[in-house]
């Protein structure tokens, strides 16, 4: 079967957070036709999830030579400086771009001047916020309100599949699964000269997670059946402080963000002891991953599930006024910050590593870009640092749209064909292979809890690899029904495998990633990165 519909833009974007509304605003002032696609709503990503805020040199006496220090030592030794110097130095103007555009950040009441808060990692004040704990939402607010008033087309309830190439192996548009939602049915494709994928992250790959029900690696997915690179995907990073809803939690459980830490509370075990002072020289707020595996350590001395965040000196009146989304989902569960110390315990955040890029977007195959949590751009290294990732989804979105603009005029590409000559495209299952059956995500998100987790070890993976292959072996017996579920379920399964591969390859534990059997960082042997491309027969 061909797809029932194809549309034609200049350049299409997937996905709808920070990283893919940014790049659509960008292109289209440019005068660009861009159209935008996204698996739910506008603003359902991970994006409006966001808590703490967005990291940038803004306040007095900040620079971002001071940015680029604790970037670079959250990334333990795996970041690209150059990538992390152009992040910092361009961040500032991006946020103040984006201001432009209409987000509104909580600022001094007497001077105007950003309030600008700490969190895990960072020296000094350096994080901007909005609505106190709702930063992400205001941004998606901010953006999809500017998307709407250029009148820039959107899909929404569209599942990207596959990439479309053309004869000579450059993007050439997507092929896409809409849900019955919208103008469009059924299977489409939009053809464009630039793919730009801003699918988010790959958080739903575990049993707990912050991330959204919608994050579940399309991105990456698609890019390794196109046959592009993809770096670093061993390093998923762990919140330490995620609101403890029992053992058997499942699914996006509630964020309790680091900011809550950067105003003053501690780090308990059921005594009251505070751990983390003593662990490292900013104690509660080192950076994220020593937090986490100080977190998992006196979970394991002391035989619990979970620790305490205590913030109770905080008083009703700045829980309600700084930190309200928080406060409301605590309370929510029964929990009163107030009077009690939260049960917090970690759970999978955010992908530091993704698809390949330089630091124009590009991806390595011509035309196709990758930005925001999707990308492996070399910022984050081997453990992001706080508050980085809503910048980077800015700073690179606009490098992407500065790329694409200069495309115009490249010597030698063919003009985008008029929508009544577009080519028929392969339906994408005839080139994917087998689907696996949506049950199959729960037992992806059990095995790769279990065996590929906070702590890892080589029998841990092994074991993970070996229930992913018999989930892999099952579904060469059924042909699964085309659907969003089932697509989802193969983009996970695809990505656990190659994650799990590169986390038994790297015999050395480095920022979020943590062998129990090889704890230490081995800088003689493993200070590089762990690059695949799939061969077509592979996914
Ligand atoms: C948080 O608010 O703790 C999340 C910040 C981040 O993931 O960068």
């Amino acid at each position: 079967p061909h797809p029932g519909w194809a549309t034609r833009a200049d350049v299409v974007v997937i996905g709808s957070g920070v990283a893919g509304l940014t790049v659509a605003l960008r292109c289209a002032a440019a005068g660009r036709k861009v159209t935008v696609v996204t698996k739910a709503r506008l603003d359902d990503g991970s994006t409006r999830w966001a808590q703490g805020g967005i990291a940038a040199a803004l306040g007095e006496g900040d620079t971002p030579e001071q940015h680029l220090d604790d970037t670079l030592v959250a990334g333990a030794g795996l970041c690209s400086e150059e990538a992390v110097r152009t992040l910092v130095t361009e961040g500032p103007d991006a946020v103040r771009r984006l201001i432009a555009t209409g987000a509104h950040f909580d600022t001094d009441a007497d001077s105007g001047e950003i309030l600008l808060t700490r969190e895990g990692g960072h020296h000094r004040r350096r994080i901007a916020h909005a609505g106190g704990d709702a930063t992400g939402a205001e941004i998606s607010r901010a953006l999809v309100e500017a998307v709407r008033a250029a009148s820039i087309e959107t899909i929404e309830h569209a599942l990207v599949l596959d990439l479309l190439k053309d004869d000579e192996g450059r993007a050439a548009g997507v092929t896409l699964h809409v849900m019955g939602e919208g103008k469009v049915d059924g299977v489409g494709a939009v053809h464009a000269e630039a793919v730009v994928l801003a699918t988010g992250g790959m958080g739903q790959v575990f049993s707990a997670t912050t991330n959204p029900a919608v994050s579940t690696g399309d991105g990456v997915a698609l890019a390794l059946r196109a046959g592009a690179e993809v770096s670093d995907l061993e390093f998923v990073q762990f919140h330490p402080t995620v609101l403890w809803l029992g053992p058997d939690a499942e699914g996006q459980q509630p964020l309790v963000s680091e900011a809550v830490r950067g105003e003053g509370a501690h780090l308990v075990d059921a005594d009251g002891h505070r751990f983390m002072v003593g662990a490292h020289e900013l104690a509660e707020l080192a950076p994220r991953d020593i937090v986490a595996k100080g977190i998992m350590r006196r979970m394991r001395e002391t035989g619990t599930e979970h620790m305490y965040l205590d913030g109770r000196h905080f008083g009703a009146e700045m829980w309600a006024s700084r930190f309200p989304t928080i406060l409301a989902a605590c309370r929510a569960h029964g929990i009163d910050p107030v009077t009690e110390p939260v049960p917090v315990a970690p759970a999978a955040h955010y992908a530091s590593g993704g698809v390949r890029t330089d630091l124009r977007g590009r991806t390595t195959i011509e035309g196709l870009y990758a930005c925001g949590e999707v990308a492996c751009t070399g910022v984050h290294g081997a453990n992001r640092l706080a508050s980085n990732s809503l910048l980077e989804g800015l700073v690179f979105a606009e490098r992407i749209a500065a790329d694409i603009a200069s495309l115009r005029h490249a010597p030698g590409r063919p003009p985008v064909p008029a929508e009544d000559e577009l080519p028929g495209t392969p339906a994408p299952w005839e080139t994917a292979g087998f689907l696996v059956p949506p049950k199959a995500r729960l037992e992806i998100q059990r095995a790769m809890t279990a065996g590929a987790g906070v702590l890892r070890s080589a029998a841990s993976l092994r074991r993970a690899a070996a229930e992913l292959d018999r989930i892999d072996t099952e579904r060469a017996s059924t042909l699964e029904a085309p659907g969003t579920e089932s697509w989802e379920a193969t983009n996970l399964l695809l990505v656990a495998r190659v994650l799990v591969a590169a986390a038994l390859r790297r015999e050395e534990t480095r920022g979020c990633h943590w062998r129990e059997d090889r704890p230490e960082r081995d800088d003689t042997a493993w200070r590089h990165h762990l690059r695949v491309t799939l061969r077509p027969d592979r996914t």
